[in-house]
């Protein structure tokens, strides 16, 4: 079965369980599993922040992240369709009990002008606005990349108006591989989540990133939510070697532009597809006419075994990682063809 559903079902490599068997660990909670201590220093080195924390998920480093930069009843600056808001089963509202004040969007990015109108009529008989949080890679718009000099300039307008900057970077090793430029988002931010199980294939975990008070603070909240852990060198260290790995592991846009350039070339023939969206690093959105024509394709594409999902009702969502093969491109192009024809 070629699972073209998410870059979350990726499995762990031989070489990654064999880096999880030499993994030296210790109790974390005391601060002396060192394999864990290695990996925070090491992510927050690369990514020019002062400190990290090996956390569950990355709705734990985002929800930590808002418990850290928020008070209740006040409010966070993001787009409509972001993750943070969406997908999180109501956990801003549940634990930071914050509301979302959603700012227009294009493909995740938030032009200058609409976050200062947005900041302007905030002034008056509404909540106060303590942060901003961005999303890169955009999932809801198909991966999109959020260019760091956007980030920068968001970051300005954050540090004028008083305010703190977030980035839900779930996937934001995408963004920086297709860039090739800025990988000092600590400079710019106050908090950053990425995780090590979307696409970088390791079988769990997130790295939160800030200040060192910050950090201190988010190992309280991660406590009191529960994810407080033992020895768990052996998840940091496949963790750490996917992080080294990830330009091999990352080859999945390579993927997708493939099979995006032969589906572009066959576009008349695919009667029911009425767009064919790429935008740039490891996901493919095929818009159906409605939500019945989306479910016929995916069902005769599991007939050959191929598993892909929806996004939204009437989208599917093709996304390719480091377990789809180079000599499977093909036969998803011509299942893809045969299935929407
Ligand atoms: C953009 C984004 N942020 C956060 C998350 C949450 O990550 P997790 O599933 O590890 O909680 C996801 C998961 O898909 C995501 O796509």
């Amino acid at each position: 079965m070629i699972d073209l559903r998410s870059d979350t079902v990726t499995k762990p490599s031989k070489e990654m369980l064999n880096v999880i068997l030499e993994s030296e660990v210790g109790d974390d909670e005391y601060k002396e599993d060192p394999t864990v201590n290695d990996l925070e220093n090491f992510c927050a080195e690369l990514l020019g922040f002062e400190a990290g924390l090996f956390v569950s998920s990355g709705t734990m480093g985002n929800q930590i992240s808002l418990l850290n930069h928020t008070n209740p009843g006040e409010e966070v600056i993001t787009t409509s369709d972001s993750h943070i808001k969406n997908y999180e089963h109501g956990a801003a509202s549940f634990l930071s009990r914050i509301q979302f004040r959603d700012v227009d969007n294009v493909d995740g990015l938030i032009s200058e002008e609409d976050l200062n109108q947005t900041l302007e009529n905030s002034k008056v008989h509404k909540p106060k606005i303590s942060l901003i949080s961005i999303e890169n890679t955009h999932l809801a718009s198909g991966g999109s990349i959020v260019p760091f000099d956007k980030i920068k300039s968001i970051s300005s307008i954050a540090k004028e108006s008083n305010l703190k900057l977030h980035i839900d970077g779930a996937r934001v090793w995408h963004a920086i591989l297709e860039e090739n430029k800025g990988y000092d988002y600590g400079k710019y931010c106050d908090s950053l989540t990425f995780c090590f199980s979307k696409a970088l294939g390791a079988p769990i975990g997130s790295m939160l990133l800030g200040t060192k008070d910050f950090i201190e603070n988010s190992r309280e909240y991660r406590k009191k939510l529960g994810g407080g852990m033992r020895q768990i060198g052996i998840i940091a260290s496949a963790a750490k070697f996917a992080l080294i790995h990830r330009e091999e592991l990352l080859k999945d846009h390579q993927k997708a532009q493939y099979i995006y350039k032969k589906l572009i070339e066959n576009r008349e023939k695919m009667d029911p597809i009425h767009e064919i969206e790429y935008k740039g690093t490891n996901m493919i959105f095929l818009s159906f006419e409605d939500n019945s024509s989306a479910n016929k394709f995916i069902e005769k594409l599991e007939e050959n075994n191929i598993k892909t999902g929806l996004i939204k009702k009437n989208i599917v969502r093709i996304v390719l990682h480091k377990d789809v093969n180079e000599k499977d491109l093909d036969k998803i192009v011509e299942n893809v063809n045969y299935s929407s024809s």
